[in-house]
């Protein structure tokens, strides 16, 4: 699409004539739902491999969940006697339910990947940088209320998956408890207790819990994720459109600027009709899962959180406190703070930075994989801290393990990193790089390495006959 990339830029401008000019601003201003767009993008932005069109992808999704969400309300009934009956009713007697629950549930995890996939794009091509910090701090935010969407509607079938993975969940979210224990505190302050008690409304998952997470996922969450989806948008116009690198920033009016009518609405509605037919045919080929109806009596084992979770959930088989609060924390604390500390904004809109930033990406992914490997080769083989010295005290275990020591160790090089190259952006890049690696690494043990009590098997198929 470049024609030359030497100092100024000069990419193939539209110039349509006067008349036609005219008509082309028109059809977006015209219309509430184009005038989303500005009238003129620039040519940079329309690149495939800038932004992979993942932000957009993610708004269909959203759509995709909006408009299955609201057909499966019409039969489904959030108590727990009839909860279960309901979705049963969906999947096998109304006409058409199956193939519209298992898009809800297909396009809600697409989502959590997609999600995950705009981050890095933005990431890695600094469009954080510059005016550009609000709107991402706004897509942490979306980032949270995707997982806590999708978390709450991982309860509502009421089948044995959807209850032991709440019940997880929601000891996860009292792991402060681990911490005010050893502090002899909990009877006085109990936040971590607060806090479960706040999201399932009481010690286990009963009525209340389904009350609390259908009102959260049917209103709430996609409410908020609405208006803040529309600040989004909002933003992106008035930061000037996408971001793009320094040598284009100059660039005003009628150079270098494409007409958004026809060519990106066009675009954007064959990139509709790929996700609903991706979806869809996903729909068509494989079904959402539906155990037998919960039973509060008969643990699942492995009780596994839901896979996006089970990162986390690793950690907290190393510490409660650590893994399921400490660590979670700090690495949010660090994605929100991200814009606020890097403020090189010679690098927004290019991958990686340059060269330099993708040889460093590549070491950190490496030295975050060969560690964590390492150290979960480590608690397998040879366990951890209470193996080693039974008697030692809870304090240790909860301060020396694989989450506060990877953490530590990925601040330390990331650190490193900033003094010696002199840059925040490529400490960044070494801070986000690793913990993103390690993050998944932990997922992948929890999704295909557990077992029942949370054992490391190569497999299944392994697993012991209970
Ligand atoms: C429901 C979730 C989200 C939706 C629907 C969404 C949608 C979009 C869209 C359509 C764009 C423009 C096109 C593109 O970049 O692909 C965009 C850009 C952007 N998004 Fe998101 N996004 C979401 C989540 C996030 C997250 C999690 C972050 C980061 C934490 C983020 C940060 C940004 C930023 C900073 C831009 C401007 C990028 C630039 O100027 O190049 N968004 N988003």
């Amino acid at each position: 699409m470049e024609r030359e990339s030497s100092g100024k830029s000069s990419m193939i401008p539209d110039h349509p004539e006067e008349g036609d000019r005219k008509e082309r601003v028109g059809k977006i201003t015209r219309n509430f739902f184009l005038h989303i767009h500005a009238t003129r993008v620039h040519l940079y932005s329309m690149k495939p491999t800038y932004t992979f069109g993942l932000g957009i992808i993610l708004g269909f999704l959203f759509l995709i969940m909006v408009f299955t969400g609201v057909i499966l309300m019409i039969y489904y009934t959030p108590s727990v006697e009839t909860a279960y009956q309901s979705v049963k009713d969906i999947v096998y007697i109304v006409p058409g339910g199956r193939i519209i629950r298992n898009m809800h549930r297909w396009a809600s995890q697409g989502m959590v990947i997609v999600v995950f996939m705009h981050l890095l794009r933005v990431f890695y091509t600094g469009s954080y940088l510059g005016n550009r910090s609000l709107n991402w701090v706004i897509g942490v935010v979306m980032l949270i209320l995707i997982l806590l969407s999708n978390f709450s509607g991982y309860l509502l079938p009421w089948d044995q998956l959807a209850y032991w993975a709440v019940t997880i969940g929601s000891n996860i979210a009292a792991s402060a408890r681990e911490l005010t224990d050893l502090l002899g505190i909990t009877s006085v302050i109990d936040p971590g207790g607060f806090l479960k008690k706040l999201l399932i409304g009481g010690e286990t998952v009963g009525q209340p819990a389904l009350s609390r997470f259908f009102t959260l996922h049917v209103i709430f969450l996609p409410l908020s994720m609405l208006v803040l989806m529309g600040v989004h948008f909002w933003r992106i116009r008035k930061d000037g459109g996408l971001s793009r690198p320094l040598r284009y920033a100059g660039d005003k009016g009628g150079t270098n600027k494409w007409y958004a009518w026809p060519v990106l609405m066009w675009t954007e509605l064959a990139i509709l009709i790929l996700v609903v037919t991706g979806v869809l045919l996903i729909a068509l080929l494989a079904d959402a899962p539906l155990l037998e109806k919960a039973n509060p009596s008969f643990p699942e084992n492995p009780a596994k959180s839901p896979w996006y979770f089970l990162g986390i959930q690793e950690l907290v088989s190393y510490s409660a406190f650590a893994g399921g609060l400490l660590v979670p924390l700090l690495y949010l604390g660090f994605l929100f703070s991200i814009p606020y500390k890097d403020r090189e904004d010679k690098y927004v809109g290019e991958w990686f930075s340059g060269k330099k930033g993708l040889k460093l990406v590549l070491r950190s992914a490496g030295f975050a994989l060969v560690l964590v490997i390492i150290q979960l080769f480590i608690m397998v083989r040879f366990g951890g801290l209470r193996d080693w010295i039974p008697g030692v005290s809870q304090w240790f275990v909860l301060l020396i393990n694989p989450a506060t020591f990877t953490a530590l160790l990925f601040f330390v090089v990331a650190e490193v990193t900033r003094k010696k190259m002199k840059s925040t952006r490529m400490a960044a890049l070494v801070l986000f790089t690793c913990s993103f690696v390690a993050l998944v690494v932990f997922t992948v043990v929890g999704i295909w390495f557990r077992g029942p009590n949370w054992e490391f098997f190569w497999s299944a198929s392994q697993w012991p006959i209970q």
